[in-house]
């Protein structure tokens, strides 16, 4: 069977366009790609990260191969951060995407990791969905959040905030991912222990950015407009794999 590698997914997305999209973490990984591919499909990007150097190149990038896009200095964790880089923003799309791990045992975690990864991967995304609903509702304007979900805090977090925020014509909704080949990662996947696990996963191979193409543009895009809450594997069957 001919190995299943991403192929080119470039097709028109309803509600992409000449939207505002705001990507946090869009330094390296997934919020690159995601960057570049909203980018792709017309949108206006904001590509955010704590230390905005990281993120000009990408952005000139963008903008040399026809796309628009901006940098912006945005400390996730730090609401005065958030609230001040989303001012005046009007962001209708937002990917929650900026997270943190630590690669160590759980015995091993110190209250350094342990705060790390509550302070960006879980308080760092209400941050930020939450001063961008606060600006949609006050502007009366429909918004779309996805949530990148590496714990299950994000995924209740997320069905909580969906509920609340659906009459406001906000919906936000959470990718969850099992392993996705990025910066994050590459450096266990090419240990043993790592090249193991890849053994074990249902397709044999990690996820390439480009695998979440169609679940991240449906639950942005006015194609997921029914859809509030809602959680999408993309997963290659981590979670069915004990059955
Ligand atoms: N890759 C996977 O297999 C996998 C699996 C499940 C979930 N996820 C989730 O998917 C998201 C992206 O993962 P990735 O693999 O692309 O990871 P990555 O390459 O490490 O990217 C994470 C991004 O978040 C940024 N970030 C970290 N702390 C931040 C802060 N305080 N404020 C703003 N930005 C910050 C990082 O920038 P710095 O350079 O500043 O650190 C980087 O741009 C994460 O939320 C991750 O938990 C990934």
């Amino acid at each position: 069977m001919a190995p299943d590698t991403p192929s080119d997914t470039a097709v028109a997305v309803p509600g992409i366009s000449g939207k505002r999209v705001l990507v946090t973490g869009a330094s390296s990984g997934l919020g690159v790609h995601f960057a570049r591919l909203f980018a792709e499909h017309g949108a206006h990007v904001t590509a955010a990260e704590r230390w905005v150097g990281n993120v000009e190149d990408l952005c000139t990038e963008i903008v040399a191969s026809g796309g628009q896009a901006q940098a912006l200095q945005l400390n996730v964790p730090d609401p005065a951060s958030v609230q001040t880089g989303l001012e005046a923003q009007g962001f209708e799309i937002v990917i929650n995407n900026a997270g943190t791990k630590v690669s160590t045992s759980a015995l091993d975690h110190t209250q350094g990791d342990i705060d790390n990864i509550i302070d960006t991967s879980l308080k760092g995304v209400f941050h930020v969905a939450q001063t961008a609903a606060r600006q949609m509702k006050d502007a009366d304007q429909r918004g779309s959040i996805v949530n990148a979900a590496s714990k299950g805090d994000v995924l209740q977090l997320t069905r909580a905030l969906a509920l609340e925020w659906a009459r406001y014509g906000i919906r936000v909704n959470v990718l969850c991912l099992s392993y996705i080949e990025t910066e994050l990662n590459h450096v266990f996947f090419d240990s043993e222990p790592g090249k193991a696990l890849i053994r074990r996963v249902p397709q044999r191979r990690l996820a390439q950015p480009q695998d979440l193409d169609g679940a991240i543009l449906l639950l942005a895009s006015d194609l997921g407009r029914y859809m509030i809450g809602a959680d999408i594997a993309v997963d290659s069957g981590h979670l069915v794999l004990s059955l």
